[in-house]
């Protein structure tokens, strides 16, 4: 067996100040919480830090900080081993999100502090060699920059007569991001995103997005809360409805969709898994990372699809 090239996730890297309480606070109050604790967050970062627990190898590529605080991020990734060799950096601070979730509740509220923190640009694409990499996944923003660098790894599919495969996390911001996804092999569509454009259930979204894609169109996987995911396989013109991974216990569901993407990446890119198949997996690496906070034992599911590969 060749040995399987790296996955490179492009997008944001945060800090998430955690607050744990059991009431959410009083406005003009000033009280004691229960727990709280800081770590790394955004959607790229987050989907680097599970491909890699589930056993892949993995670079990410965003913008980093030289500012002091941004220290504790940057150990973050070295320890988890994720590769930043390919990172610009920027004097300013790094982008926080402040988060408080009641427990009894389980309710989170979130508040993003941007600061207009530079994105990555295509210039700071192109120098990659892309070569080194199986699999380029992008986060739908800066959809201007993100559009280029998609065209970028394309391009390189061509002229290197190789095939490194793309995936797009869409949940924000339809129009601007729609143009992206004829570019892709796989989005990941988001229910928010699909009730916003009036689309009620995940097979709506699915034969609704192909048909306003047509005729470049990526396979479509709509995950869709409590009620599974749904997947449009365009290749084969095949629908499939997968249902969730009901655990017994949850616990925190900060990072799910994120631990969803990487498990559906993992299962298609390294188990080369079917499209359905891929889904279920991602299904349960979802279902697995709400029973406990943060994402560790998450590699727990390593032993386990092992035993799932041919
Ligand atoms: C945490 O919850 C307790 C119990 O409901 C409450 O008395 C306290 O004010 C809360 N703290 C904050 C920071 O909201
Ligand atoms: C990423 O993971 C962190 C840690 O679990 C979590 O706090 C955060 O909400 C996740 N998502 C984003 C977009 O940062
Ligand atoms: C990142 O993930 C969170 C949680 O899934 C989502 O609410 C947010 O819109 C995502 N950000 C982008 C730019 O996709």
């Amino acid at each position: 067996m060749t040995a399987v090239k790296p996955v490179l996730c492009v997008g944001c890297t945060v800090i998430d100040f955690v607050t744990i309480n059991e009431s959410f606070p009083t406005e003009d109050t000033d009280r004691r919480c229960l727990d709280g604790y800081w770590q790394r967050g955004g959607n790229a970062s987050n989907v680097s830090t599970v491909l890699r627990l589930l056993g892949a190898n993995v670079d990410f590529f965003g913008m980093l900080s030289r500012s002091n605080g941004f220290r504790v991020l940057l150990d973050d990734l070295d320890q988890r081993g994720i590769g930043i060799q390919h990172c610009p950096k920027t004097e300013k601070d790094p982008p926080f999100s402040s988060v408080i979730i009641v427990k009894e509740t389980g309710s989170r509220t979130i508040v993003h502090c941007n600061k207009n923190y530079p994105y990555i640009t295509w210039e700071d694409f192109r120098k990659i060699d892309l070569d080194r990499y199986g699999w380029v996944h992008f986060e739908a923003r800066q959809s201007q920059e993100t559009i280029k660098m998609i065209k970028t790894v394309q391009e390189h599919n061509r002229n290197h007569n190789s095939n490194i495969l793309i995936s797009l996390d869409f949940e924000t911001t339809f129009e601007k991001n729609l143009p992206l996804c004829g570019l892709c092999d796989y989005v990941v569509f988001s229910s928010e995103l699909a009730s916003q454009q009036g689309w009620k259930s995940s097979q709506e979204t699915c034969y609704a997005l192909a048909s306003s894609l047509k005729p470049e169109c990526p396979s479509i996987i709509c995950p869709w809360g409590s009620t599974g995911a749904a997947c449009l396989d365009t290749v084969f013109n095949k629908f499939s409805n997968v249902a969730a991974f009901k655990p017994d216990h949850i616990v925190d569901t900060l990072g799910a969709g994120d631990s969803f993407m990487a498990g559906f990446i993992y299962a298609t890119y390294v188990m080369q898994c079917s499209l359905s198949d891929a889904v279920s997996f991602a299904n349960r690496v979802a279902g697995h990372k709400i029973t406990d906070f943060g994402y560790d034992h998450i590699a727990e599911l390593q032993a386990d699809n092992k035993l799932a590969t041919k």
